[in-house]
């Protein structure tokens, strides 16, 4: 059977993922600073938002309350009041506020409609190279299971986005959290910068599509995105 989508608004992107998420499992996108990907996590947060599900949003940057502004419009309250916000202080804290989001989804009272983890591996990346870094990286795992056992078995989509680290031999950026998340990741989405406002989003993993690309454009009010996928 097909898995469900959910479409992220964006034409070009749903066109590369055959109609959007799937939504039993956990989509990884990684990319440099400013390539768009927590442009991207509100984008769809607002669209899930404003079809009355509860989105669940684990926030480690500081979310912009203006650039939610900007996405919701007039549907600001009503996007608002479907937001559960959560801001952990450490990675500690982030794997009790992915517990707490299990029980939450779990209990169904309120129909959650999308997770979001942004950054998922801000306070990983703190750990490394420092004595903690097992511990961490293994914290990193146990929330990373949490949630694609909860997408599973809820199907509840999870959006997990991911820093990058350049490496200097190979000349790339490569994204951080090691194969663990690479394998429990079961889309992996690349978000490279182009020239002024243009991204490019490249589909590097996927149960059941091939690789390939597409574009967006951030602007003033969102992402938008009609070129071809
Ligand atoms: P990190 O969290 O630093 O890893 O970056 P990110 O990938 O989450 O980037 P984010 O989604 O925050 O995108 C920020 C990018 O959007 C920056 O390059 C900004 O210049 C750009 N941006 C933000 N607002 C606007 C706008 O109104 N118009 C345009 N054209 N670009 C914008
Ligand atoms: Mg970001």
């Amino acid at each position: 059977m097909a898995a469900e989508r959910l479409s992220t608004g964006i034409p070009s992107v749903d066109r590369l993922l055959k109609g959007g998420l799937e939504t039993d499992c956990l989509t990884e996108i990684y990319g440099e600073g400013g390539s768009g990907k927590t442009l991207f996590c509100l984008e769809i947060a607002v669209r899930v938002a404003r079809s009355g599900r509860w989105v669940v949003y684990i926030d480690t940057e500081g979310v912009s309350v203006d650039r939610l502004r900007a996405i919701a419009a007039d549907d600001l309250d009503a996007v608002l009041d479907h937001l559960l916000l959560s801001t952990p202080k450490s990675l500690a804290e982030q794997g009790r506020a992915v517990a707490a989001v299990g029980a939450l989804v779990r209990d169904r009272k309120r129909p959650v409609g999308l997770i979001v983890v942004d950054s998922g591996t801000y306070y990983y990346r703190l750990s490394l190279s420092g004595p903690d870094e097992d511990d961490a990286r293994q914290a990193l795992s146990v929330a990373v299971a949490d949630l694609v056992s909860l997408a599973l078995e809820e199907e509840v989509p999870v959006l997990f986005t991911n820093q990058v680290w350049r490496s200097i031999r190979e000349g790339t950026l490569e994204p951080l959290g090691g194969s663990f998340l690479n394998h429990a990741a079961k889309t992996i989405l690349r978000f490279d910068r182009l020239a002024g406002n243009r991204r490019r989003v490249v589909l590097l993993k996927h149960r059941s599509l091939p690789e390939g690309a597409a574009e967006f454009r951030i602007t003033s009010t969102g992402l938008e995105g009609d070129g071809p996928g």
